[in-house]
């Protein structure tokens, strides 16, 4: 069998930590398919990471020759650390008596759920570069674990998924238009603390505009999101061209019925259509096991949780809660476009919200007297152009009667035409317990 040099980091915080690592060095002298070549020294090392304060680490690398192919490799290494009496599956940052983490095996690169090769953060431990270094290994030529890759053709962005879901990896899909901010932030670091492979999606979909609306001038800045996804630790980007998107004869589309209707729907006819189409063909390519939207777009979030219901795609969608400025207006990429008076002004669709919630809080009920509450805080407003503010049902935003509200949502959209371009603002909040 054809041989390759193999480094593995070498790690213990608990117990008799140097008997630890030399048994299992001599556990791996003695495996079929592994030649220890080189152990370097063991240092100290402080944990840095998430969790509970920890004792310190001992560390060190050592280098093998091995015919093992590299899940083998880590197998062999999921065993030692068992027999040094590790319980697995291991708690995350808890102290181990044995930590082995296969570095490098040859040039290979493996990108499944238990294994990814070279090690994804080997270059940024301390004490893995210096043990390397200490057996001459020149580790500025070593190879690196590849940063998010912007796949622009559909085709590639299916391949990539696939190659995942075979490697049992469970997949996070972020659909956005780009222009990111902290609130697409948020819905990034949640997919990256729930699924193994986190990707973004940039596209501005010209299916959800009208032809008056601001398709042309959506904000784009392509290089400050794929820095804003690699911070979040996005896996893949995608980011197709319309023509990649939509060849010429694509012709078929989505049609969405009463969660399209009133609001939104309502001022904005075909949106919803055109967003239910591109989410089911992103659905489709990435066939991610969770996908993530914002609250904000709260109507949005009900007709897509309502679409993938009703099409049976098997995924399960996850709203997360609106990211806010410091003093109230929630995050939108079209906040860029206000100008600084409107700016200022544009808080009033949260006061209102806020308003209406505190007296629910209170105790009123009545659920024309909740709207006529939040009419008068955004009546003080003359900037504020109000489209509408309703009372809806929690979850699929069905219209409720008049009369007593048990539970509910308050949504408000305004727009505001003295910046840059006239911008059209959307807020809502859970009366029950909102922010
Ligand atoms: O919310 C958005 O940014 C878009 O409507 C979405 C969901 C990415 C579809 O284009």
């Amino acid at each position: 069998m054809p041989t390759q040099t193999a480094y593995l980091g070498l790690g213990s915080n608990e117990g008799d930590r140097a008997g630890h690592i030399q048994q299992a060095l001599q556990r791996l002298a003695a495996a079929p398919g592994v030649q220890v070549v080189r152990t370097s020294s063991l240092r100290e090392s402080t944990f840095v990471g998430q969790g509970p304060p920890q004792p310190t680490f001992l560390n060190g690398v050592v280098e093998l020759r091995t015919s093992l192919l590299p899940i083998a490799l880590l197998d062999l290494c999921k065993a030692l650390e068992a027999a040094a009496g590790r319980t697995l599956p291991a708690p995350r940052h808890h102290p181990r008596p044995l930590d082995l983490d296969v570095l490098f095996v040859g040039h290979e690169r493996v990108d499944t759920r238990d294994l990814v090769l070279p090690h994804p953060r080997w270059h940024l431990r301390q004490f893995v570069t210096e043990p390397l270094r200490e057996l001459g290994v020149d580790v500025a030529t070593m190879p690196r674990a590849l940063a998010a890759a912007v796949i622009e053709s559909p085709a590639a962005f299916s391949a990539r998924t696939t190659q995942w879901l075979a490697g049992g990896c469970t997949i996070g899909l972020v659909p956005t238009m780009g222009s990111l901010h902290a609130g697409h932030g948020s819905l990034l670091t949640m997919a990256r603390q729930e699924c193994d492979r986190v990707v973004a999606t940039i596209f501005v979909n010209p299916l959800q505009f009208g032809p008056n609306e601001d398709f042309a001038a959506y904000p784009r800045d392509l290089a400050a999101d794929l820095q804003l996804c690699r911070e979040a630790g996005a896996d893949a980007v995608f980011a197709p061209t319309v023509a990649q998107m939509y060849d010429p004869l694509f012709c078929s589309h989505v049609a969405v019925g009463s969660a399209a209707e009133g609001m939104e729907g309502a001022v904005r006819p075909g949106h919803f259509a055109g967003v239910a189409t591109v989410v089911a063909r992103l659905f489709a390519l990435a066939r991610p096991q969770r996908a993530y939207f914002g609250e904000k777009d709260a109507q949005q979030l009900a007709v897509i949780r309502r679409m993938t219901k009703d099409l049976g795609f098997p995924l399960q969608i996850v709203g997360c809660p609106i990211v806010r400025e410091a003093d109230g207006l929630a995050m939108s990429s079209r906040n860029v476009y206000l100008g600084a008076a409107d700016r200022q002004a544009s808080t009033v669709l949260v006061r209102a919200l806020r308003s209406a919630r505190d007296v629910f809080t209170r105790g009123e009920r009545d659920r024309d007297r909740l709207l006529a509450r939040a009419r008068s805080v955004l009546a003080t407003e003359p900037r504020a152009l109000v489209e509408y503010v309703e009372l809806r049902a929690e979850g699929e935003l069905a219209p409720l009667p008049s009369g007593p509200v048990l539970q509910g949502r308050m949504l408000v959209a305004a727009k505001f035409v003295d910046g840059v371009r006239p911008v059209r603002l959307l807020d809502n909040l859970s009366l029950v317990e909102g922010s």
